[in-house]
C-alpha cells in the first residue's frame, strides 16, 4: 500500500496546484492500547498518524491531501473556500442526514465524495479508522483521504476536510420515512441496525455514537443492509466487554426513541408506530443475535453431528464460520464448542463467486433462488453450477437489468431492480392465474411500481435543509451560503420504499 501526500503552498489557486506531483508519505500506525493484539488486516490499513491539537503539532501550513490512492482531480478542487460556499456545479444534490458539520457531496471526476469539514485531528483519526474498519471487511463508508493545512485566499486556516466515497444507492433515514412508507419500514431498519452493531461488537469496534443518522441504508430485497458512515466517536479493540458493549446498545435506544419522536412530531412516523418499542426491539434483536453467535454448545461424544446444524444455521443467518473452538468440559464427557464467526456475507460471497456480482446479502439470496429455478427449468440439475450461472447471467439477468430507464440507472441498484421485477411478476402472475413472460413482467413493472419510488424535488430539499439544521461550526466555516438547493438543477429523486 501506497501513501501519497500532496504539499502545496497556500493559498494556489487550483490551477495552479495542477503542477504538482505526487509525493510519498510515511507510513505510521495509529497509537492505540493493545494495538498488537488487534486484528492482523486492522494493522496492515495504519496510514495516516493522528495527532491530538493538545500536543503542540501545529497545522500544516501547505495544503496536504492524504490519500491511499491517488485521483489527480482532487486537486482541481477549491480547498481554499470553507465547504459551506462550494460552487453548485461541483455538488451532487443527494439526500443526506443530519450532522454537526457541514457534509457536501461533490462530483469528482466519475466518482461522487461526501466532504465533510471537521477539525484536522478528528478528520484523521476518523480516516483511520475507517481503513481498518473496510480492512476487516465491514460495511462502512469507503475512506477517500484527509486534506489538511487548507487556507483562504487572504491566507486564514480553514478545518480539515474528511473525504469518503459516496455510499451509491444508500439512504439516510429521514429520505427513507419521506417516500412511501410500508407500515413495518422502522423495524426493518433496526433488525438491519443489529446486524451492523453485532458485526461491528464481534470485531471489536465501540462505537460511541449509534444512532439512525450515523446509519445509511440499502434496500437489500425486502430487507435493509445498514453502512456505518459516522465513525468520528469509535475506537478498535481486540474484544469488547460486555459494559462497553451494553453502552452502546442503551446510546443506540435512546437515540433512536428520540429520532422516531422527532419523526413523529414532523408527521413523518405511521401512527400505529410506538417509538419506544421500536428502541426495544434494537436491543431484543441485539441480544437474540449476539447469543446465536456465540452461545458456547455442549455436545456428547456422540452428538458431534450437531455441530453442522448449528453451523448451518448461522449460514442462513448470513455469517461465515471460520473456526471452531473446543473444550472439555469439566466432567469430561462433554465436548464445549464455540463457533468462531468471522463475516455476515456467506450468499452474497456465493453469489459473487459464480456471477461475478457484488450485491448485498438478501438480494444474493434471492439471485441464487432465481438461478436454482433457472437450473430447474432448464433440466440441468447435473451440470457445474458455474456454467449455469454463465448462462443464466447472459440469458436472464442482463436483459432484465439492461431494461431499466435511463433516468432510474443511478437509481435503482440492478439487483435490486431484478429483486422487485421477480416479485411484480409474481404478483402478475397471482392476478392472471399463469405465468406470466419476464419481458412483459419487466415493462409492467417499469410502467406502474418504479414512478411510485421517486422522492420529489421539495421533499428532497426540505431533507438537506433539516440535514444542516444541526450544523455546529464556526463563523469561517460558514462562509456566505452562495449554494441554494432551489437552484440546483440536478434531478431531485430519489428511489425509496
Ligand atoms: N460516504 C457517504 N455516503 C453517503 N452519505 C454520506 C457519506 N458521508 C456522509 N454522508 C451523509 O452525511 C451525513 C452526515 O455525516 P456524518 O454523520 O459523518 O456527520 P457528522 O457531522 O459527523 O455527524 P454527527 O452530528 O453525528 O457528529 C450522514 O448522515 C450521511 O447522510
Ligand atoms: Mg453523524
Amino acid at each position: 500500500m501506497r501513501l501519497f501526500t500532496l504539499l502545496a503552498p497556500h493559498g494556489k489557486s487550483p490551477a495552479l496546484l495542477r503542477g504538482f506531483s505526487y509525493m510519498p508519505g510515511t507510513l505510521e500506525g495509529m497509537e492505540s492500547t493493545g494495538t498488537s493484539r488487534l486484528d492482523p488486516r486492522a494493522l496492515q490499513a495504519t496510514s495516516v498518524k493522528a495527532t491530538d491539537d493538545s500536543d503542540g503539532v501545529r497545522e500544516p501550513q501547505a495544503l496536504q491531501i492524504t490519500a491511499a490512492s491517488s485521483n489527480p482531480k482532487m486537486f482541481t478542487l477549491p480547498w481554499e473556500t470553507p465547504l459551506a460556499s462550494w460552487p453548485r456545479e461541483l455538488l451532487a444534490n443527494l439526500p443526506r442526514g443530519i450532522s454537526r458539520h457541514i457534509v457536501r457531496f461533490v462530483h469528482v471526476g466519475d466518482e461522487i465524495y461526501a466532504m465533510k469539514e471537521i477539525t484536522r485531528s478528528v478528520a484523521e483519526r476518523e480516516y483511520e479508522l475507517l481503513r481498518r474498519l473496510q480492512k476487516l471487511e465491514l460495511p462502512t463508508v469507503t475512506p477517500i483521504a484527509v486534506v489538511t493545512g487548507r487556507h483562504t485566499k487572504e491566507g486564514e486556516p480553514l478545518e480539515s476536510i474528511l473525504v469518503t466515497r459516496h455510499l451509491k444507492f444508500s439512504l439516510p433515514y429521514r429520505a427513507l420515512f419521506a417516500g412511501n412508507l410500508q407500515h413495518d419500514t422502522a423495524q426493518r431498519l433496526i433488525d438491519a441496525l443489529a446486524v451492523l452493531l453485532v458485526r461491528l461488537h464481534l470485531a471489536g469496534f465501540y462505537w460511541g455514537d449509534v444512532s439512525l443518522s450515523n446509519v445509511l441504508f440499502l434496500r437489500d430485497a425486502d430487507a435493509f443492509s445498514a453502512f456505518l458512515v459516522d465513525a468520528e466517536t469509535g475506537d478498535l479493540h481486540p474484544e469488547l466487554t460486555d459494559g462497553q458493549r451494553e453502552y452502546d446498545i442503551d446510546l443506540a435506544r435512546t437515540n433512536i426513541i428520540g429520532e422516531l419522536m422527532d419523526l413523529s412530531s414532523g408527521r413523518l412516523l405511521p401512527d400505529d408506530v410506538d417509538e419506544v418499542e421500536v428502541g426495544d426491539r434494537l436491543v431484543e434483536r441485539y441480544h437474540s443475535l449476539w447469543r446465536t453467535l456465540t452461545d458456547v454448545d455442549k455436545f456428547g461424544p456422540d452428538e458431534m453431528w450437531k455441530i453442522e446444524s448449528r453451523v448451518n444455521e448461522l449460514n442462513k443467518l448470513g455469517f461465515d464460520v471460520d473456526e471452531l473452538e473446543m473444550k472439555t468440559a469439566d466432567d469430561g464427557k462433554r465436548v464445549l464448542v464455540r463457533p468462531r464467526v468471522v463475516d455476515a456475507g456467506y450468499a452474497s460471497r456465493k453469489l459473487l463467486r459464480l456471477t461475478g456480482l457484488d450485491v448485498q446479502e438478501n438480494q444474493a439470496r434471492r439471485l441464487l433462488n432465481d438461478l436454482d429455478a433457472y437450473r430447474a427449468s432448464t433440466w440441468r440439475e447435473g451440470e457445474e453450477l458455474e456454467i449455469v450461472a454463465t448462462d443464466w447471467m447472459r440469458e436472464v439477468f442482463e436483459p432484465t437489468v439492461r431494461m431499466i430507464p435511463r433516468e432510474y440507472r443511478s437509481q435503482i441498484e440492478p439487483a435490486q431492480f431484478f429483486h422487485e421485477v421477480l416479485d411484480h411478476r409474481w404478483f402478475l402472475a397471482e392476478k392472471a392465474g399463469h405465468d406470466v413472460p419476464m419481458g412483459e413482467a419487466v415493462a409492467s413493472y417499469i410502467k406502474n411500481v418504479l414512478p411510485q419510488h421517486q422522492l420529489d424535488s421539495k421533499v428532497m430539499e426540505a431533507i438537506n435543509d433539516e440535514a444542516d439544521s444541526g450544523v455546529v461550526d464556526n463563523e469561517a466555516t460558514y462562509g456566505d451560503e452562495s449554494y441554494n438547493p432551489e437552484d440546483d438543477p440536478d434531478a431531485a429523486v430519489w428511489a425509496t420504499r
